[in-house]
Parts: structure tokens; sequence; C-alpha cells
């Protein structure tokens, strides 16, 4: 039996960040890094992950959820201490382990099993993942014997002049035969610059035992970028970016400038459908075929469907049907929802609420704890009088009515199938179906009024 296994690193506090939000859990288009990780290795078939968990180890856990196994590294005294702390988890067990770090958010599932391929095929106890870097700065270096196998990985601090030199540098991602690692770390110390465990030195120690020691070397450097600071955070962004981005338009979606157009990690676009600069796209949103995004346009965790075009607004946690034209300038907040052929104009607000086939509002309304039925239509500046200062009322709008500009409808109040509010009514009572209201001042013409005054 030869077994998968892995243990993300993920406890370090990420002090080169000068932030008070745990490394591992920023952001790279819209996903925590060590969740890219996660979900990159959820691809790979391996029987159990371990992430290693310190600093914010309740948040990064909450993140992360129960899918996968944690092992707690209560003070970080370096990357190899830190895989000691899943011993526990994995020790005597067959089959291979691969060490993975929280902040290298571009790794992905291909090169993960390319690396452990690579692995298998060179009957290896311990693989190492390196690339290319025009410049090392600050990372590891591979340092190869004169026949060209792995000796050791210098890191940068503890490295001499030349071996600075060394462009090759260690991704932080290795594929290690599980008993021989934890017998390795055993034998790690702490003499170096930083006074810290390193992981890394275990290639030496094996090396020097005579173990065969392979590296594999990533295609594109930036899969292996590691992210200590907020300068690499947005290179990390940026490659991220373009590669959703890239793979979004070989799906058959059209980006009008794929440089100004932030897509999540997770939204599903249909094809035919095309994006316009300044768009926003974050967290869980599907959005069909043939829409027509932006410009500058921010839809966040909503679904929309096909044929519907949304310019210059915000769309949160809403439902969007077929064929809607929303904007220039609406807001839908939390909770709406728009049936098929609805139109919502300039200055439109709307939040958890309703709106059914076929209504509109094309102008300068509040709709808010309201249910709109179909085939109405809500004049300009007409709004739902929702909240007295302390609870909220539901508005309902029955199908077919119609509601006359600048009409204030003081919740809870239904209008009827088919009424009519008058323009600038404050309407307070039910209004019944078919009925006509009008509640408002009667309007008086004083004639001659100015020749008097004068
Ligand atoms: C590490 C490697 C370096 C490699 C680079 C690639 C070591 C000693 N060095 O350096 O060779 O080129 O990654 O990006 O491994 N962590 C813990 N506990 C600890 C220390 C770190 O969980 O005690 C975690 C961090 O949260 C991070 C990962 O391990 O996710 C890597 O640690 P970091 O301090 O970023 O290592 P680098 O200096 O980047
Ligand atoms: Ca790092």
């Amino acid at each position: 039996m030869n077994k998968r296994f892995a243990v993300i690193l993920a406890a370090g506090k990420g002090t080169r960040m000068k932030s008070d939000l745990y490394k591992v859990l920023h952001p790279v288009c819209g996903k925590p890094m060590v969740q890219h990780i996660v979900d990159q290795l959820s691809k790979c078939s391996v029987e159990k992950t371990i992430a290693v968990v310190g600093h914010g180890a309740e948040m990064v856990k909450e993140q992360l959820g129960e899918n996968i196994e944690y092992a707690l590294q209560e003070e970080q005294l370096g990357t190899g201490h830190a895989v000691l702390q899943a011993e526990e988890s994995l020790q005597g067990q067959e089959g291979k382990t691969v060490v993975l770090c929280g902040d290298t958010p571009l790794l992905t599932k291909e090169t993960i099993e390319a690396l452990i391929d690579e692995h298998e095929k060179k009957g290896a106890k311990a693989t190492v993942l390196t690339a290319s870097a025009d410049d090392p700065t600050g990372y590891g270096r591979v340092i190869r014997n004169g026949d060209g196998s792995v000796e050791k990985i210098v890191e940068h601090k503890d490295a001499s002049e030349e071996e600075r030199l060394v462009q090759e540098i260690n991704t932080g991602t290795y594929c290690f035969d599980n008993r021989t690692l934890f017998e390795a770390l055993k034998y790690v110390n702490n003499d170096n610059v930083q006074g810290e465990y390193y992981l890394p030195d275990v290639i030496e120690i094996l090396q020097k035992q005579g173990e065969v020691i392979a590296a594999y070397m990533t295609k594109d450097f930036n899969e292996s970028m590691g992210i200590n600071d907020r300068v690499a955070l947005s290179r990390a962004e940026k490659a991220m970016r373009a590669r959703i981005n890239e793979k979004l338009m070989r799906e058959g979606v059209t980006l009008i400038d794929p440089d100004q157009t932030y897509v999540s990690a997770d939204a599903k676009i249909g094809k035919d459908t095309v994006i316009y600069p300044g768009t926003i796209i974050k967290g869980d949103v599907t959005i069909g075929e043939w829409c027509t995004i932006g410009p500058h346009t921010e839809i966040f965790n909503s679904t929309i469907s096909n044929g519907t075009e949304i310019k210059q607004s915000v769309v949160h946690d809403s439902e969007v049907g077929q064929n809607v034209s929303i904007g220039p300038f609406s807001h839908l907040r939390p909770q709406t929802k728009l049936g098929n052929d609805v139109r919502v104009g300039n200055f439109v607000e709307l939040k958890k609420m309703s709106m059914g086939n076929g209504s509109k509002a094309s102008h300068l309304s509040y709709l808010g704890d309201a249910e709109v039925g179909e085939q109405v239509n809500v004049g300009c500046g007409s709004i739902t009088v929702n909240y007295d200062g302390k609870k909220k009322y539901l508005t309902k709008i029955e199908d077919g009515a119609f509601i006359g500009c600048n009409s204030n409808l003081i919740a809870p109040v239904t209008v009827g199938k088919e009424a009519y509010i008058a323009a600038g009514s404050t309407i307070t009572d039910d209004v019944p179906g078919e009925a006509l209201a009008i509640a408002r001042g009667r309007q008086t013409n004083k004639e001659g009024y100015v020749r008097k005054k004068k």
C-alpha cells in the first residue's frame, strides 16, 4: 500500500506582511492563500491532509473547515519543527508525504502531481520542487553536486556569496518517503543564522546517508512564488488574475480588458458573456451566457442568469433572472431576488425583496423588505417606508399594480392586483385590487396671488 499524505505549513505569523491578519489568510483573487493550496491538493487524491497551525490557529481552522486535520505548533521554531508537529498523525505510516507552504498560492494540482510522479520515477526518498528565479533573493538555494545531483539547500541568510549566485531556488514544496522524513527530522538542528529548525536541512541529511534525492523544476516560476510581504502579494494577485482571466477567455468569455477585470478564483461565467473593464466579481458568483457586465460593476456572492445586462452597479448576495437590465447606478443589497425581464434603472436601491417577471423600477427608488409581483411598474422616486426606527415591515405590491411617481408606501401595507397609486401619494392603508388610491393634499390655485401681493 502506498498512500499519499500532505502537510501544509501554516503556523507562521507573517511578520513581513506587517498585518493584523495572519499571513496565510491574506486573500489572493478573493481566496485566502492557504485555501488555494488546500483546494489544489483536494484534487490530488491525498489520503490525509494535515495543516500545521499556530498563529491565528482558530481562524485558519475556521477557514479550512473539517475536511482536513490539524496539528498545533505552539512556538514557531522553524519549518522542520513545524513538520514534526504532524508526526503523531503520520508516524510509522507507509507512503509518501507532500509538504507544502501555506504561502505559495499559485501552486497547481498539475505541478504537485508532476512532483509526485518524478519522486516515484526516480525512486527517491526526497524530491524537492525547484524553480529558476530571475531574482532569487530571499529564497533557499538548491546546491548541486558536480554530477548534477542535489547536495543540499542553503537559506539565503546562511548562503555564501558564491551560493547566492545560484538561481535555482527551493519552492518550499517537497515529496518525501513518509517514514524517512520523520526519521531525518530528528537530526535537524537550529545551528544557523536564524536559529531555526529548517526543513530543507533534511535534504543534506539524507544525501549524506546516501539516499536518492531528486529535484523537479517548475516550468513557470510564478507557481512557486512564496508570499512574504505585500509586494509579493500584489505580484501573486496579478499572476493569479492573469491565470483566471485566461481560463475564462479560453472557455468563451469576452474580456474587453483582462488587466482591468477582477474575477474571483471560483466564479463561474458562461460563454458569450462580455465583461467590460473595472468589473469586480468576488466570492461565490455564477453568471450565465450572453450577459453584459460592466463597466465598473461589482458583483459579490450572486447568481445572474442568461442574457442579463448590468452596468455601473453593485450587486451583493442577490439572485437575478434572465434578460434583466440593471443600472446604470443600481444597488442590489443582500437577499434581492429578481425574476426574468425585470428592469432596475438609475439610482434604484433594492434590499431583501423580490420582484416578479417583467416588473420595472426604472428611476430613483428604494424598495426594501418588499414583495413585488409580476408586471408591476414602480414610478420614479417611489419608496417603501419599511422602518419605524425600531422594526422593519413588509410591503406587498401585487401583480400588475402601477405605483405613481414619488409615492411613499408605509409598511406594513399591501397594494392589490392591478391597483393604481396616484403620483405623490403617501399610502398608509391597504389598497384593494383594481382600485385607485389617491393620498395627497388637493391642489388649490390662488388666482391673481402675485398681483395682489404687489
Ligand atoms: C522557506 C524555505 C526556503 C524556500 C521558501 C520558499 C525554510 C527554512 N526555508 O523560506 O528554502 O525558498 O520557503 O517560499 O523552510 N512556518 C510554520 N512554522 C514555522 C515556520 C514557518 O508553520 O515555525 C510556515 C509559514 O507559515 C509559511 C511556511 O512555513 O507558510 C514557510 O515559512 P517562511 O517563514 O515563509 O519561510 P521562508 O523564509 O519563505
Ligand atoms: Ca515564505
